[in-house]
């Protein structure tokens, strides 16, 4: 299994963000995650393609775009040519879940679903076989700095033994109070893809880039 530290750049300084993407990358970060929040999905509102297309120059790196979007399906296009790679939407966001992966494959990028903590993984049953990686909210969506909700290991575990069972080995994401503290056991209970938004741009984030890459080369 590959381990991927995704450091979110919600949590960097705005008026930077192309050099703090370019930090966390050059420190090894292999994703950036990038947290799109509508004010309507969730209350807050961060950015859109715009901004996505600014930081696209300052890394290579996989640019992991998170849709915290009421029907995400009208903008699949617009973070498709801004340079997201992977487009994740929410299931609860979405009437026609089906049509709005296809719509994500069909831009040639990566397709990702997300759950909140407290929607069962019944919801990923049909397209399971379809998405490249499901996204598991550990944290209610729509800040940074949570505490990680305990419930959702247990849900990570089933969800790895679900796709197991299915022969899949898709790539399975978390997000939400992830830290330098329970990095290793999120990943052992069948995480492979962590997202950090306040452990790592809440201090230094070249250095907590590099812990969390340390933890996940162990694995
Ligand atoms: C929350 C976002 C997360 C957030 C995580 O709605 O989806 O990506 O940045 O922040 P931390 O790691 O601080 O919980
Ligand atoms: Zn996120």
């Amino acid at each position: 299994m590959k381990y991927v530290i995704a450091p979110s750049v919600l949590s960097a300084d705005f008026a930077r963000l192309g050099e703090e993407v370019k930090t966390v990358a050059d420190a090894g970060a292999q994703y950036i995650h990038l947290d799109i929040m509508d004010g309507v999905y969730v209350p807050p509102i961060t950015f859109g393609p715009a901004v996505v297309k600014a930081i696209r120059p300052y890394t290579d790196k996989v640019f992991d775009a998170h849709l915290m979007m009421e029907e995400p399906g009208r903008m699949i296009e617009d973070f498709a040519d801004a340079g997201a790679d992977i487009i994740t939407v929410h299931a609860e966001g979405c009437r026609h879940l089906d049509r709005v992966l296809q719509q994500i494959s069909a831009c040639g990028k990566k397709c990702g679903v997300a759950l909140n903590p407290a929607t069962p993984l019944t919801a990923l049953v049909q397209v399971m076989d379809q998405v490249d990686m499901i996204l598991l909210m550990t944290v209610n969506p729509g800040y940074g700095g949570q505490k990680f909700i305990p419930y959702t290991l247990e849900k990570v575990r089933t969800l790895r033994a679900m796709l197991n069972d299915a022969g899949l080995s898709t790539d399975i994401e978390v997000d939400g109070g992830i830290s330098l503290e329970n990095a290793e056991t999120v990943a052992r209970a069948g995480a492979n893809i962590l997202v950090a938004g306040s452990a790592v741009y809440g201090g230094d984030a070249a250095a907590n880039t590099r812990a969390f890459v340390d933890i996940l080369s162990r694995i």
